[in-house]
C-alpha cells in the first residue's frame, strides 16, 4: 500500500535521557500539534529528528530510541551535537527563523553555518530516500528543510513532492538580502506542490522567484525544467473537534477538576467581578511578548478603574534558549513581569500571573476555558493555531478574541478584534471593548468564527494539499 511520508525537522515526540531511561514528551509549536492529527489518522511515516543527539545514545540505547519511535510510526534522523549548533541553533534558528519574519537586525549570515544546513538536509534526504518506496508521496514541512524536496528529486524524479511552509515567507525586499538566495528557492522548487499560509507569502514567494530566478510564472503555476511547480494558500486549521469536545468534557461536572483549574478557581471565586485575560505562546521574539506587558500597563495607567478587576495570565513555553536571542528575550520578559507585578500588586491582586514552562493537553483547556478574553498578539507570526485553539473551546460562546493583524489567522478571523501590536492605544482600546462588549456581541462573533473553523479544520487542511497535489501530478503527464 502506497504511503505518505511526513518529514519535518521535529518528530511529534521528543526523547530525553533521565536517568539513563528515555522520557518521551510531545512536541510544541503549531507544525507538531497541527499534524499529529493528520498522521494519526493516515497511513504513514514521519521522519524527523528525536531531540536526541548522536553523541548521547550507545548502540542499546539507539536501539530502544529506534523501537519507540517506529511503534507511534516515525522514522529517527541522527542528528550530531555539532549539527544541532549550526544546522538548528545555527542556520535554521540564527537566520532562516527571523529574516522570514523580518527580523533582519537579528540575522546572521554565517558560511559555516550554511555549509551545515546543506549537510543536515542532505542527511534528512538520506533517510527519506532509504524508505521510499514506488508510489509514496512525501510531505516535507517547515524552513529547517528548504533544500530537501530538491534533494529527493534529483534522485527520484518520479517521486510525488508537497512542501508546506509554516512561517511567513517575506517579501522580496527582505528575501533579497539573503546570500543563498537562488539555491533556497531551487531547492523548495523540487516540490510538485509548494504550500503557503496565507495569499500573502504565496505572492511574496511567486516575486522572488521571478525576480531571482527569472522564471516563467503563470499565475499560480511555474514552468521549472520539464515540470510544472504549483504554488498555493492552505491556511491550516486546527483538530477543532478535540478542542471542543475536551472542553465540553471539562464542563461535565463528573470529571475531575485539576490542580491548575482549582487553583484558578480559588482566585475567580475570591472576586466574582474578575476578568481573566490568556495569553499562550513559545518564548519567542516573534511572539510580540515584552510588548503585550508593556501595553497591558499602559491599560491599566489609563483605566485604573481595572486594576484588582483583570489578570493577564501568560503561559511562555521554553524555546530555543540556546540562541542568544531567547536568552535576552527571557531576561526582558522576566524584568518587565516582576516590575510590573511590584508596580501594581496589593494585598489580594497580582496583575500578571506568568508561567514559564509548558503544560499538558488539559490544562491549556483548563486555561483556555476560564479566560474572558484571549490576547494574542505577535509582531509577526505565519498562522497562529492558539488563536483558533480558544475559539474552539468556547462552548458557551463566549469570550473575546484579540489578536494582531500581523498573525495569519487574522486573514481568517476578521470577527475577532483585530489590532496593530505596535500601538498601545490599540491593546487599550481593544480591552475595554472586550471587557465591555455586550454577551449578545460576544455570541454573534464566537459562531461565525466557529463555524468557520469546525468547516476548515486541519483534515480539510491536509485534504485540500493532498487534492491540489494530485492535481499538480495530472498536470505533469499534459507537460511531457
Ligand atoms: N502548546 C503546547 N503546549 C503548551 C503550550 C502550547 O503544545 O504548553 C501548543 C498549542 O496548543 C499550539 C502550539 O503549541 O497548538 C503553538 O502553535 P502556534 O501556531 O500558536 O505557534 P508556534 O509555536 O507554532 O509558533
Ligand atoms: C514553529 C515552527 C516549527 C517548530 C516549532 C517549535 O511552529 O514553524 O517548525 O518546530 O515552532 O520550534 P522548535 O525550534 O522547538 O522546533
Amino acid at each position: 500500500m502506497n504511503k505518505t511520508i511526513i518529514v519535518s525537522n521535529r518528530l511529534p515526540l521528543q526523547i530525553s535521557i533521565e536517568q539513563d531511561q528515555l522520557n518521551v514528551t510531545p512536541s510544541v509549536g503549531g507544525l507538531a500539534t497541527g499534524m499529529k492529527s493528520v498522521h494519526a489518522d493516515g497511513n504513514g511515516l514521519w521522519v524527523g529528528w528525536t531531540g536526541i543527539t548522536d553523541e548521547e545514545l550507545d548502540a542499546d540505547l539507539k536501539k530502544e530510541v529506534d523501537a519507540k519511535v517506529k511503534d507511534v510510526k516515525c522514522k529517527a534522523v541522527g542528528l550530531t551535537q555539532d549539527d544541532i549548533d549550526q544546522f538548528y541553533l545555527g542556520f535554521s534558528n540564527r537566520t532562516l527563523w527571523p529574516l522570514f519574519h523580518y527580523f533582519l537586525e537579528y540575522t546572521e549570515f554565517e558560511d559555516s553555518q550554511w555549509e551545515a544546513y546543506k549537510r543536515v538536509n542532505q542527511k534528512f534526504a538520506e533517510v527519506v530516500l532509504d524508505t521510499i518506496e514506488d508510489g509514496d508521496t512525501v510531505w516535507i514541512h517547515d524552513y529547517q528543510l528548504l533544500l530537501l524536496p530538491q534533494l529527493i528529486k534529483d534522485v527520484k524524479p518520479e517521486v510525488t513532492i508537497g512542501f508546506f511552509l509554516h512561517i511567513p515567507f517575506p517579501s522580496y525586499e527582505i528575501f533579497r538580502t539573503f546570500p543563498w538566495r537562488e539555491e533556497l528557492l531551487t531547492g523548495m522548487l523540487g516540490a510538485d506542490l509548494i504550500g503557503f499560509h496565507t495569499y500573502d507569502y504565496e505572492r511574496h514567494f511567486l516575486s522572488s522567484v521571478k525576480r531571482i530566478l527569472r522564471l516563467d510564472v503563470n499565475f499560480n503555476e511555474i514552468t521549472y525544467h520539464d515540470r510544472i511547480v504549483k504554488v498555493d494558500s492552505f491556511p491550516m486549521g486546527i483538530d477543532y473537534n478535540k478542542f471542543h469536545d475536551a472542553a465540553l468534557e471539562h464542563d461535565n461536572p463528573n470529571t475531575e477538576i485539576s490542580e491548575l483549574q482549582k487553583r484558578i478557581d480559588t482566585h475567580l471565586n475570591e472576586d466574582g467581578d474578575k476578568k481573566l485575560i490568556l495569553s499562550i505562546d513559545r518564548l519567542d521574539y516573534t511572539k510580540g511578548i515584552p510588548n503585550r506587558i508593556r501595553a497591558f500597563e499602559y491599560f491599566l495607567n489609563k483605566h485604573p478603574e481595572y486594576k484588582e478587576k483583570v489578570r493577564l495570565v501568560m503561559l511562555a513555553v521554553p524555546s530555543r534558549s540556546g540562541v542568544p536571542q531567547y536568552q535576552l528575550l527571557k531576561k526582558e520578559t522576566d524584568e518587565l513581569v516582576g516590575r510590573i507585578n511590584g508596580e501594581f500588586s496589593t494585598v489580594s491582586w497580582t496583575p500578571i500571573w506568568y508561567f514559564y514552562r509548558s503544560l499538558p493537553f488539559e490544562n491549556l483547556i483548563d486555561l483556555y476555558t476560564s479566560s474572558d478574553i484571549a490576547l494574542i498578539t505577535p509582531v509577526r507570526d505565519g498562522m497562529n493555531l492558539v488563536a483558533k485553539e480558544y475559539v474552539a473551546t468556547r462552548t458557551k460562546q463566549d469570550g473575546v478574541l484579540i489578536l494582531s493583524e500581523m498573525a495569519g489567522a487574522a486573514k481568517e478571523m476578521n470577527e475577532a478584534l483585530l489590532i496593530n501590536p505596535n500601538s498601545f492605544e490599540d491593546f487599550a482600546s481593544a480591552l475595554k471593548k472586550a471587557l465591555t462588549m455586550p454577551l449578545e456581541e460576544q455570541n454573534n462573533r464566537m459562531k461565525i468564527l466557529q463555524k468557520r473553523l469546525k468547516r476548515y479544520d486541519v483534515e480539510k487542511w491536509a485534504d485540500e494539499f493532498f487534492k491540489t497535489l494530485e492535481a499538480t501530478n495530472k498536470l505533469q503527464d499534459v507537460v511531457v
